[in-house]
């Protein structure tokens, strides 16, 4: 069993906790935030030690692994220091996206953990259901053939206003997330913003995007939106057929090029996911299993490389919409 520790008991805090006290890999032994409230509140609700300082706890507490919930600036900029103070004292560390709003910061962290040899996941929660996987398997399997295409939605409603940046910065870490986990890395991008009638936040945001491999892509992104309705669709073509994936995992349908039968997998209402808290159930343990598993740091899904990846192609798109021409992630 991993011995497991949440820094940051906001709401994101107070899922990722009862998820590591439900996982059988995994025993909470700690519960960190620099507000005395929160975290006195959820040790009282999870059992276990409060602390106020990850200092203070990482002295008194023998860890295997934390997650970071901390939040801060465009809900990324309080990352930074517990990750740091956390991969220092060799442990590993599992962070809520996006990896920081900073990009010099974000480097900083997956540098540490390469240097340190230890365990870094970010939360990219969106890919961890079984409709993805399958997809996935399509793709590996070449049902698609030569992959050409690819189109993603992602629209929430966030009335939040903190930054023109907010919006791309702190939601589109997943839905980039979903677009590299199919078709790999971004070569370049380009990308238009708009704001919603009295927003501070670019709360609109279309994003041409040339993968490495060729494949040519689409993002359409909204904080304008009911994601009661639909809150995500991937759509992914090749040379051979299409899938779409329908909110994120309700419906997957594959459309073959050479036959009008489709193959339709939907959520069963006999053990699918029961709902978006689901994502969080299935990451988290996915991350527990490998770490318990003691494979490569490497091989970690979701990585911190991958968070850092993400982040890379939203600066990007940021300066697109500075110069008005497409861009290379990580320049
Ligand atoms: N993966 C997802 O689907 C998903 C969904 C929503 C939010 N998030 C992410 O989850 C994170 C947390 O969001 P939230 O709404 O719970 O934020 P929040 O502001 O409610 O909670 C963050 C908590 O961290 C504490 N904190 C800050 N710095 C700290 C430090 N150094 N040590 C200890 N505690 C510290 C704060 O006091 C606060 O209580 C954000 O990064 C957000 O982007 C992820």
């Amino acid at each position: 069993m991993l011995r497991v520790a949440v820094i940051g008991m906001g709401n994101i805090g107070n899922t990722h906790a009862p998820v590591y006290q439900q996982d059988p890999l995994a025993e909470l032994v700690a519960v960190c935030d620099i507000i005395k409230e929160r975290a006195d509140k959820a040790a009282a609700r999870y059992g276990v030690p409060a602390f106020y300082s990850v200092d203070e706890m990482l002295r008194a507490v023998e860890l295997d692994a934390v997650s970071v919930t901390t939040a801060g600036t465009e809900n990324g900029g309080d990352h930074y220091e517990p990750t740091m103070q956390c991969l220092d004292a060799g442990i590993n560390v599992l962070g809520e996206k996006p990896i920081s709003n900073d990009i010099v910061k974000a480097r900083q962290m997956v540098a540490k953990a390469e240097e340190k040899g230890l365990y870094y996941g970010i939360n990219l929660n969106h890919r961890f259901v079984p409709p993805a996987a399958k997809a996935k398997q399509w793709v590996t399997e070449g049902k698609l053939g030569d992959l050409l295409l690819i189109n993603m939605t992602m629209w929430i409603g966030n009335p939040n206003e903190t930054s023109p940046w907010f919006h791309i910065r702190a939601l589109h870490p997943h839905s980039l997330d979903i677009m590299r986990y199919f078709c790999g890395d971004v070569k370049r991008v380009h990308a238009f913003f708009n704001r919603a009638p009295g927003r501070i936040t670019y709360s609109n945001v279309q994003v041409n995007l040339e993968f490495e491999n060729g494949v040519v892509g689409h993002l359409t992104g909204s904080y304008d939106t009911n994601p009661r309705h639909n809150l995500e669709r991937c759509e992914v073509m090749g040379t051979e057929g299409r899938f779409v994936l329908d909110n994120l995992y309700e419906e997957l349908t594959l459309y073959p090029r050479r036959s009008d039968e489709l193959t339709v997998i939907r959520n069963s209402i006999m053990g699918g996911l029961s709902g978006f808290g689901a994502t969080f159930t299935n990451r988290i343990h996915r991350w527990l299993e490998q770490i318990h598993a003691e494979v490569d740091p490497s091989e970690i899904e979701a990585s911190g490389k991958e968070g850092l990846a993400v982040q890379e192609i939203i600066e990007a798109a940021i300066r697109s919409h500075e110069s008005g021409q497409a861009e290379a992630p990580g320049n």
